[in-house]
């Protein structure tokens, strides 16, 4: 989950690599370095380790001398996300060979590394670092030296590495040119005026171009200024596809806002109005075209398989009430990591929906193909144009949000859960599950959803004055029942990973299994408890919870004044249907880890350990 950049032909090649890591830093920010060609054959070549301050420490390591001479030089540069070795210096891209006569970066992970390794140090070869990318360097010098072009031995790097990898490379022997290859990882190929571009995702590249190119699987490609050319594992010269990208680049921006995060708190409307736009008519009518899946196929549709990770999973914990209310079939909803190694077989006539903001999560990858294996329908629901699940999967529908910079998820788990409701309802159309009254009441529900969005954050300042009183506080238990259950997961889920503090998400009905041995005074109970046929039974539950001594936050409705007076604070959100509600549900929620997290001090868009596409188990 690193980021990849690499610029040949422009007169601020230095500058550029770190500006394009500057946008990449959200892939993982644990190290940086770059890699460039001086003009006198020889590799120049930055890093530096530090979390949080890799891309500073690397700037102010560049001499001014040396930017000026590495004008319209080939360079290449990394941000990591340390999978194997430590992240520090020695093991920050990009890695040389023995005679540093080229320097490699890479994402993925090569999975024969060790035996490689292996054999090239009994070949003589020296490792300065702990990393499995080091084998690509030494691999290289050797069929360099054996007489291979750098391109020809590039090539067969597509034969000898296992796993999965995109990596670029520069050679000190070719000023001008970024060699590159891939499996699995994508690369993306720019080419503007006398300018060439390599990037791990389009939001690198984007200011300096929209001629934009995906790097095939199992190709490589020689990068030169301005030109590039692509190649098969056997050297047949290939057309790379062309990429559309609707994106602005000030939309990758921070926009003003300290932060990614309250940035994209605050472009949730959007981020569901551009998802549902066109695709939905106050009739009740649905058109999803791009899902490319025949009406006949989708009709016949029966059961329904969502498979996610992290924020993505509740969406589809949420989304599964959708189908089953409106489409009124089956609904089951795993885990991508956890059903990727089941033996399941999974019935016919069941539609599979992989959920990944980023496209890429290796799980929720792999547990999609899995499902194409055994020849079920599979639709990709994704925020990122031509990422990688979008290649193999039957039917794609994309969350427009925009770029998500902020690792914590937020448009894009709203986003995920309006387009769920849309695939829902489509299914639920095609099916005649609905009558006219109720299709069109769903779907001006879910038309209304940008505005009750924007009205719920009106809400944000008195949301942060009840977060703030309970910063100091140590455990948090989320509750909820049915599609307050997710809501709570995802509210958990974001006071865990930005303010690093325990919190916990049951069923509601559940804490007494068990975990209300755990509340005593002290104990911060926030409890979804939003207007429904549960709310009673629910209440029921915060009752048991103060009994015990829990201090009880309530997500409730606008004026619920019973809600009110049952709890210690209330987090007022416009009123909506049930199914529609985990939308509104989880924004104050959002808003509450946001600034127990500022109030720590931590860096909400950075949280550590974590890093904002995992492409590794
Ligand atoms: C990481 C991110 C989460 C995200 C999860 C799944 O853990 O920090 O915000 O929900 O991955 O990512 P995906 O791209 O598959 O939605």
């Amino acid at each position: 989950m690193c980021g990849i950049i690499g610029i040949t032909g422009s007169e601020d090649t230095a500058a550029g690599l770190l500006e394009g890591l500057a946008l990449l830093e959200y892939r993982g920010y644990d190290s940086a370095g770059i890699a460039v060609v001086e003009p006198s054959n020889k590799i120049f070549r930055l890093r530096a380790a530090e979390q949080g301050g890799s891309l500073y420490h690397l700037g102010n390591g560049l001499p001014k001398e040396k930017t000026a001479r590495l004008k319209y030089a080939a360079g290449i540069g990394h941000t990591r996300w340390a999978t194997h070795g430590a992240p520090t210096v020695s093991n920050a891209h990009p890695h040389v060979d023995c005679q540093s006569t080229l320097a490699v970066v890479h994402n993925g992970i090569i999975e024969n590394h060790n035996r490689l390794a292996r054999d090239l140090k009994e070949r003589g070869h020296h490792f300065a670092s702990e990393t499995d990318t080091e084998v690509i360097a030494h691999l290289l010098e050797e069929q360099i030296a054996g007489g291979k072009s750098v391109k020809d031995a590039v090539i067969s790097l597509l034969t000898v590495l296992r796993g999965a990898f995109a990596l670029a490379l520069v050679h000190k022997d070719f000023p001008d040119t970024i060699y590159a290859a891939r499996r699995t990882s994508p690369l993306i190929i720019g080419s503007e005026a006398g300018v060439g571009l390599l990037a791990s995702d389009v939001a690198a590249v984007l200011e300096r171009t929209r001629n934009l190119f995906e790097l095939g699987d199992d190709q490589a490609a020689e990068i030169r200024p301005g030109a590039f050319r692509v190649y098969d594992h056997l050297g047949v010269e290939m057309q790379p596809k062309a990429i559309n990208v609707g994106w602005s680049t000030e939309a990758a921006r921070k926009g003003g806002f300290p932060d990614y995060m309250s940035k994209e708190i605050h472009e949730q409307p959007r981020a569901v109005a551009e998802t549902i736009l066109g695709r939905l008519e106050p009739s009740g009518e649905t058109r999803l075209e791009e899902l490319d899946i025949d009406d006949g196929r989708l009709a016949a549709v029966e059961r329904v398989l969502l498979v996610a990770c992290g924020s993505s999973y509740h969406a589809a914990l949420a989304g599964r009430h959708a189908m089953e209310a409106w489409a009124k079939i089956p609904a089951e909803v795993d885990i991508a990591s956890e059903m990727r190694y089941r033996s399941m077989q999974i019935p016919k006539n069941t539609l599979v929906v992989a959920i990944s903001q980023s496209g890429e999560t290796t799980d929720t990858y792999h547990a999609m193909r899995q499902a194409r294996s055994q020849e079920v329908m599979t639709v990709a629901v994704t925020n990122v144009v031509g990422s990688l699940m979008t290649r193999e999967t039957d039917g794609v529908l994309y969350t427009r949000a925009g770029p998500e910079i902020g690792v914590a998820s937020t448009k894009c788990h709203v986003a995920q859960l309006a387009l769920l409701q849309c695939l829902a309802l489509r299914v639920a159309d095609l099916k005649g599950t609905l009558s006219v009254a109720e299709k069109s009441a769903v779907a001006e529900e879910i038309l209304s959803l940008p505005s009750l969005i924007e009205r719920t954050l009106l809400g944000q300042e008195q949301f942060r004055k009840v977060a703030e009183r309970y910063a100091e506080a140590r455990d948090f238990y989320y509750l909820g029942r049915r599609l307050g259950f997710p809501v709570a997961l995802e509210g958990a889920l974001k006071l865990k990973e930005l303010a690093y503090v325990r919190a916990e998400a049951y069923p509601a009905g559940e804490m007494k299994h068990g975990p209300i041995s755990l509340i005593e005074p002290g104990s911060v109970v926030v409890v979804v408890a939003k207007r429904s046929s549960l709310w009673e039974k629910i209440m029921a539950n915060v009752e048991e919870m103060r009994a015990r001594g829990a201090t009880v936050i309530a997500v409730a409705d606008e004026g619920d004044e019973e809600t009110a007076a049952l709890v210690d604070d209330v987090l007022e959100t416009p009123p909506v249907t049930e199914v529609c509600s985990p939308v509104i549900g989880v924004l104050p929620l959002q808003v509450f880890a946001y600034t127990v997290a500022k109030a720590k001090g931590h860096d909400v868009d950075r949280p550590r350990n974590l890093a904002k596409v995992v492409t590794v188990e």
